[in-house]
């Protein structure tokens, strides 16, 4: 069965943890870090991190769209982030942040836009515990996935089957009772959702409907 990462980004963050508490049991907490220059918005930082893993056992899963995001794992590592998701869009360096994220024996994932093609990660997939495919230009909540995704994310599916290789593929954008299914069969082990859980009245019931449409 899928994984589902709710974002908290869709949460009210005057209220964040009674949010938290209404997604019920889920795998991952999505935590959206935005500098306002590798994306058009500022979103969470260390500090969130910091305070909700001393507030929830759920894991964190920290996707940081920062530029030069090297110079910021470690703090992220220390506060607490189970997983931490780095673009490669975002550095000249994505090998050494993903070396630095593994030395902190953290989950260390490389992040891809929905522009950039999959052969730029040839020499990455080796080396990663998980690959996050975007499913919409990153930086906001509630747009619309992108189809193109769903090729994507079967070609990178049969590129693990075919070097024999265990990374998590994730999805993060757009992602609805319309898609789980969809996604699910192209190779996703964990989806993000952040609108379609948090915009309802019952989130738990949200996430129970995305998993069950994958049973
Ligand atoms: C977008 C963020 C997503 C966002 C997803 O840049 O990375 O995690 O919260 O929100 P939905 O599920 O509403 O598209
Ligand atoms: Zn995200």
């Amino acid at each position: 069965m899928i994984k589902i990462a709710p974002s908290i980004l869709s949460a009210n963050a005057a209220n964040l943890m009674e949010d938290i508490k209404k997604v019920g049991p889920v795998d991952f907490l999505h935590i959206d870090v935005m500098d306002g220059q590798f994306v058009p918005n500022i979103g969470y930082g260390i500090n969130t991190v910091k305070d909700l893993s001393k507030s929830t056992d759920i894991k964190l899963d920290c996707h940081l769209m920062i530029d030069q995001p090297e110079h910021y794992v470690d703090q992220f590592a220390d506060a607490g982030a189970d997983v931490i998701g780095v673009h490669l869009e975002s550095t000249p360096h994505i090998a050494r942040a993903i070396q630095m994220i593994k030395a902190k024996g953290v989950k260390a994932e490389v992040v891809i836009n929905p522009a950039t093609p999959l052969s730029m990660l040839e020499e990455l997939l080796p080396e990663v515990d998980q690959v996050l495919v975007m499913s919409v230009n990153p930086g906001f909540g509630g747009q619309k996935f992108l189809t193109s995704t769903l090729d994507k994310i079967s070609r990178l599916s049969a590129i693990r089957s075919e070097y024999g290789l265990e990374f998590d593929i994730e999805v993060d954008g757009g992602i609805s009772d319309q898609n789980i299914k969809a996604v699910y069969d192209a190779g996703v082990d964990i989806a993000v959702a952040g609108s379609y859980v948090f915009d309802a009245d019952n989130p738990e019931h949200q996430v129970e409907l995305l998993k069950d449409l994958t049973k």
